[in-house]
């Protein structure tokens, strides 16, 4: 059925003699060039990629919604998931239909909350490893986007395959990056080179993508024969069978879960504390007003699950931080018959963002929205719309581990607040990139101070 509206119009956007600009703009810098189309355009900015399809840019809560949740029936994952697809396959992210709905079934019980709670000792545990190394490295400046990409791998990888990980962070963390540049030059140019050609470039994605199938398959193995002894989604994995055929999950369907965990699991998280705790230097009365709630609640070094859940304020840092700098900074669809957002005609087969960085920034949602105000979120304070903060995505396809993440970042922040006091390093650039997720691109150089 053909739901366009007749009276719905064109969605503006630059003009054909515009395009090479826009076009150079997005090689130089992608996130930036998608954050500017979206606001000068807002609520949906349109730009052609190629001549059969255009990308749509929505900034509104009402679009969010209306693509994610009450019309997600009419939308597909995006075109552009494909292009991570040489790395995570068909695992959860990126799979559609049955297999998708079968797979997000079958991980439910390992996300539950109840679950969830008998992870804490574990993720405590990992913290405490990071704070000691953090003690012996004494004042020297440090990468805490390192720490933080090391510690939250360590607890993925401990949680989800009972493997300590973390060690292999460095190389992970550079796979990813080289990924993740090669997917948005992908996306945004016109002329492809395809990923068989043996470009220098298509040579280091190969090699990437190679170690990090070397890693996942070393897990398989390791597993093998002994899946019954643990209780993990590794084995949950390796022990399942479809309810009709009684068939057991590919190796290859296997591999694309883990590459899928590997990466969701951890990139994100450690975004999202690399992002706050960067938001806590440069504003001391906030991070004074946390010390003090920390120092209250918190009776030990390392918040036990109890005292997480009093960590109130903790809360409305991260929501502050998560409006700021979404890891998740944009969330791609494709409607599969011609739609309307926002009184705007969407035809079928294009791409539509719907970044929950737009709608973060939008100054028509948000008051003053570049400013840091963990208060926006305080009890006495109306909740925003369902979808003016929506990091973890929504409707059907909703992040599966948004309660492992926020436990996970209150308890490792609340732990590093307990103990150090973070400062930025005079004259460290701190510059957002955009890619898969949103990310510090020169990390964050801070120099750590004993508290306690
Ligand atoms: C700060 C942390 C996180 C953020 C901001 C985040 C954000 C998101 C978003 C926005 C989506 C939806 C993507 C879409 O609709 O296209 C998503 C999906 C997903 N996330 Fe997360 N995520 C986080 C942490 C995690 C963790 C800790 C895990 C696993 C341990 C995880 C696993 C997944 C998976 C498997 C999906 C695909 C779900 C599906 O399609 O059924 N994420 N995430």
């Amino acid at each position: 059925m053909l739901q366009r509206d007749t009276a719905a119009h064109r969605a503006p956007g630059p003009d054909f003699l515009e395009l090479p600009t826009w076009f150079l703009r997005f090689k130089d810098n992608t996130f930036n060039a998608f954050v500017t189309l979206a606001r000068e355009y807002s609520p949906v900015a349109r730009f052609p990629i190629s001549p059969k399809r255009s990308l749509f840019l929505c900034s509104t809560p009402e679009g969010a919604q209306h693509v994610l949740q009450d019309n997600h029936k009419n939308y597909r994952k995006a075109v552009t998931y494909n292009f991570i697809k040489p790395v995570v396959g068909e695992g959860l992210l990126t799979s559609h239909g049955d297999l998708w709905l079968r797979q997000r079934r079958l991980v439910a019980p390992i996300f539950h909350r109840r679950r969830i709670q008998s992870y804490a000792a574990t993720m405590a545990e990992t913290t405490e490893e990071l704070l000691e190394r953090w003690e012996r490295h004494g004042e020297a400046p440090l990468d805490i986007a390192e720490s933080m990409s090391q510690v939250t791998l360590s607890i993925a990888g401990k949680l989800l395959f009972n493997r300590d990980i973390g060690l292999e962070s460095d190389w992970i963390g550079d796979a990813l990056v080289l990924l993740f540049r090669d997917v948005n030059q992908r996306i945004m140019s016109p002329l492809r080179v395809p990923r068989s050609v043996p470009t220098p470039q298509n040579r280091r994605v190969q090699k990437a993508i190679e170690r990090l199938e070397k890693l996942v398959y070393g897990l398989i193995e390791e597993r093998r024969g002994r899946a019954e002894e643990l209780d993990d989604l590794l084995s949950m994995f390796m022990l399942a069978e479809d309810e009709e055929t009684g068939e057991k999950m590919s190796d290859e369907q296997i591999r694309d879960e883990l590459m899928t965990f590997i990466i969701a699991g951890h990139d994100t998280t450690s975004n999202l504390l690399s992002w706050a705790l960067y938001l806590l230097s440069k504003h001391p009365g906030v991070r004074r007003r946390l010390e003090e709630e920390v120092d209250d609640v918190v009776s030990g070094q390392i918040p036990t699950f109890e005292e997480v859940r009093k960590l109130d304020y903790l809360e409305q840092v991260i929501d502050e931080t998560f409006r700021l700098f979404p890891p998740a900074w944009t969330v791609e669809r494709e409607p599969i018959e011609d739609d309307v957002i926002c009184g705007y005609h969407i035809p079928a087969g294009s791409i539509v963002s719907v970044g929950p960085y737009f709608v973060h920034h939008n100054a028509d949602v948000w008051d003053n929205p570049e400013g840091f105000d963990p208060d926006r979120f305080a009890p006495d304070k109306d909740r925003p719309p369902r979808y003016a903060h929506f990091p973890f995505g929504g409707g059907p396809r909703m992040c599966v581990g948004a309660d492992f993440a926020i436990l996970e970042a209150k308890l490792i922040l609340g732990a590093i607040i307990r103990r150090f006091r973070l400062d930025l390093l005079t004259g460290h650039i701190i510059e957002p990139e955009g890619t898969v997720t949103l990310y510090p691109k020169h990390g964050i150089q801070m120099r750590l101070r004993r508290r306690s």
